[in-house]
């Protein structure tokens, strides 16, 4: 039976606006994924959205619209992502989804029947016009982090999690599995700056906002952040749902593959919330670094297009996966320029690997009219490659099990770039020159086309459609969903066509293409720079707007026509007990005795106007076609004053 490996991406925050650095985690972790799967391994990779919070019940207020239909929308963005970047994930859970809620609601419960969560008072710093806390740490000069005005000291009825009661547990945790954190810096920041300080409990529910999971037993409360996020990774298995055999067969995580700044929450607050449970605990979280785009972890410099998406369309999506997985050494920061993307490219993809291919394939069309050559007339000179192409697998899973990915990218690579090396070397060109040199060319050549199906193989983790299309090339197929085919040097078939391809990476003109992408980020910046809600220009009111109108219902008392004037008519109205004139364009279309004793609706606060020398206050809603015009009436008596909205 295979050995089972369940790989994690944290779940992300919907927003609508991906960058790079965003696809970081999730690359990585289908990287990996798709090298166990290769590698023999039944692999689960699970990724998902974290939906709720005080937030985006915010965001979704000012967007008129529900949380729900907010999150939603965004969430199709996410996966459409996903695809664009070839994320070979088997689940994806959302935290809005039902059996997560359900599940999360008895973890909750299980946890405050078990004594692990308790209700007390929350202190903390309130902002009033965000509706939310924070602790002082969080706060940006003594000020709220999120609008920068000042806040106030406040209580709330909270649950807590007994964090402070698993200090000691994790400590055990972490000393007798030092894999636990990784890497190993990472575990020392957080037994110095967390553990050691003293652990606080963990407040757990709030009251101040609706759009979470409810308290099952206290519905004032929602569920706050970790137990309703970080829960994901066992929910999304069936833990508490009605069929756990997805949990019984994949938990324990064997990787949690998570950004820096939540490391903490995933080697603390997690494994003290299993440990609570009775759960059995992850095997390893990986902290890896950001990708620093203009100097931090988000913001955008001048000139650098951080879209994905149009960088995945300008240069191909293993570019873009292949800078990620190579350019940042794991574990450590690492900066995204546009320049060290195309050098990137450049220099590994079209002139290492695209080359290769290409004089490989170009070389057998001219000798030997397409066909693979036979490759039994082997030279001492062969054996470094041949024996290179041997090993590799088994250095690239090393580095991959280390976790070591540029590494491990690194030492494909090493594979092509001898391959080159060994066309220097054995010249091919001048073994055509002599009929006699024939067997020996056709060696050397079915040498490199051997070369080029194991490093194809062994790429496709990282880069699927490129090895695709190298298959393709060589006339190979579908790829493999297993590495057995590159352990022995030999396997490519003599006697088989290939085909000259188009190139599988054409050379990027650095100086002009920097002055084009600098073009694009400017036209991104400037759209963006556009008045965040461009409804106006759609002519679109927010429900702030539509809410300013006060409608009513009014019943007619007296109705005239207004002297001298073929299209007004005067009418009296009863608004809720009060009187008041409104003077009506709407007397070609109704008479005056009609009009007496019927319900209409009217604008309330529209500013008054004199008609005719008659002050109207008010207007009657009417609907019209541009021929006919009828008034709006209730659809059922209602009494004059009753509000409409
Ligand atoms: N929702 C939480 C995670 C809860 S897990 C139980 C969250 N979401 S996030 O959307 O903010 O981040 C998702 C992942 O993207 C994190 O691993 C984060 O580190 C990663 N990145 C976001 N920007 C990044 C860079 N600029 N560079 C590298 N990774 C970064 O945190």
């Amino acid at each position: 039976m295979k050995e089972k490996f369940y790989i994690t991406t944290p779940i992300y925050y919907p927003s609508g606006n991906w960058h790079l650095g965003h696809c970081y985690t999730t690359v990585i972790c289908d990287a990996i994924a798709r090298f166990k799967r290769m590698d023999g391994f039944d692999v689960f990779f699970l990724t998902g959205t974290d939906e709720h919070g005080v937030k985006i019940e915010k965001r979704a207020a000012e967007n008129n619209t529900t949380p729900k239909a907010f999150v939603d929308a965004l969430v199709g963005n996410i996966k459409e992502l996903w695809k664009t970047l070839g994320i070979s994930y088997d689940k994806f859970i959302r935290t809005t989804d039902d059996y997560h809620v359900e599940a999360v609601q008895k973890i909750f419960k299980k946890l405050y029947d078990n004594g692990d969560i308790y209700k007390a008072e929350y202190e903390g710093m309130y902002c009033t016009p965000c509706e939310s806390f924070w602790t002082e740490s969080q706060l940006v000069d003594g000020k709220c982090p999120d609008c920068g005005r000042p806040v106030e000291k406040a209580k709330e009825e909270s649950y807590f999690f007994r964090l402070s009661k698993y200090q000691d547990n994790l400590i055990e945790l972490y000393q007798n599995n030092p894999e636990f954190i990784s890497p190993k810096s990472r575990m020392n920041e957080m037994i110095n700056n967390f553990i050691k300080p003293g652990l606080q409990d963990l407040c757990v529910s709030r009251t101040s906002f609706k759009w979470g999971i409810p308290v099952s037993f206290d519905d004032k409360h929602v569920i706050y952040v970790w137990i309703d996020a970080l829960t994901n990774y066992i929910t999304a298995l069936g833990y508490e749902g009605k069929d756990d055999s997805l949990f019984k067969k994949y938990w324990p995580a064997d990787l949690h593959m998570v950004g820096k700044e939540i490391v903490r929450f995933h080697t603390i607050i997690w494994p003290a919330i299993l440990m609570a449970l009775g759960v059995e605990l992850p095997k390893k979280v990986y902290g890896h670094g950001w990708l620093l785009i203009g100097g931090d972890k988000m913001s955008k410099s001048k000139g650098n297009v951080v879209d994905p998406f149009v960088l995945s369309e300008r240069y191909g999506v293993d570019a873009v996966r292949y800078f990620l997985l190579r350019e940042v050494p794991f574990g450590s920061d690492g900066v995204y320029t546009n320049e060290a993307l195309l050098n990137r490219t450049n220099a590994d993809l079209a002139n290492d690997l695209g080359n290769l291919v290409s004089r490989t394939t170009a070389m057998i069309t001219q000798y030997f009219g397409g066909i693979i050559p036979d490759g039994s007339y082997r030279e001492e000179i062969d054996n470094e490659l041949v024996s290179l192409c041997e090993e590799a697998l088994e250095k690239v899973r090393r580095d991959v099990d280390n976790l070591l990915i540029p590494e491990s990218l690194a030492e494909i690579f090493k594979l092509i770039q001898r391959a080159n090396k060994y066309i220097d070397e054995t010249t091919p060109w001048i073994l055509a020159k002599d009929e006699s040199k024939k067997q020996r060319l056709g060696t050397v050549l079915y040498n490199l086309a051997e070369t080029i199906r194991i490093s194809a193989v062994l790429l496709s983790p990282f880069m699927p459609d490129t090895a695709q299309r190298i298959f393709d090339d060589l006339q190979l197929g579908k790829l493999p969903d297993s590495f057995d085919s590159v352990k022995t040097f030999g396997l490519l078939e003599s006697g088989k066509p290939v085909v000259k391809g188009k190139a599988l990476f054409p050379r990027i003109d650095v100086k002009k293409e920097l002055v084009e992408l600098e073009k694009l980020a400017e036209k991104h910046e400037k759209k963006q720079e556009k008045p965040a809600e461009s409804n106006e220009e759609k002519g679109l009111v927010s429900i702030d707007d539509f809410s300013k109108i006060e409608l009513a219902t009014a019943k007619v008392l007296t109705c005239e026509k207004v002297e001298k004037s073929d299209k007004l008519l005067k009418l009296t109205l009863d608004v809720g007990g009060k009187q008041r004139t409104v003077v009506s364009g709407i007397a070609q279309y109704y008479t005056p005795e009609y009009m007496a004793g019927k319900t209409v609706v009217i604008v309330k606060n529209l500013k008054p106007v004199k008609l005719k020398g008659i002050l109207s206050e008010g207007m009657i809603l009417c609907a019209s076609n541009g021929k006919d015009v009828v008034f709006v009436s209730p659809e059922k008596e209602i009494e004059s004053g009753s509000g409409v909205n």
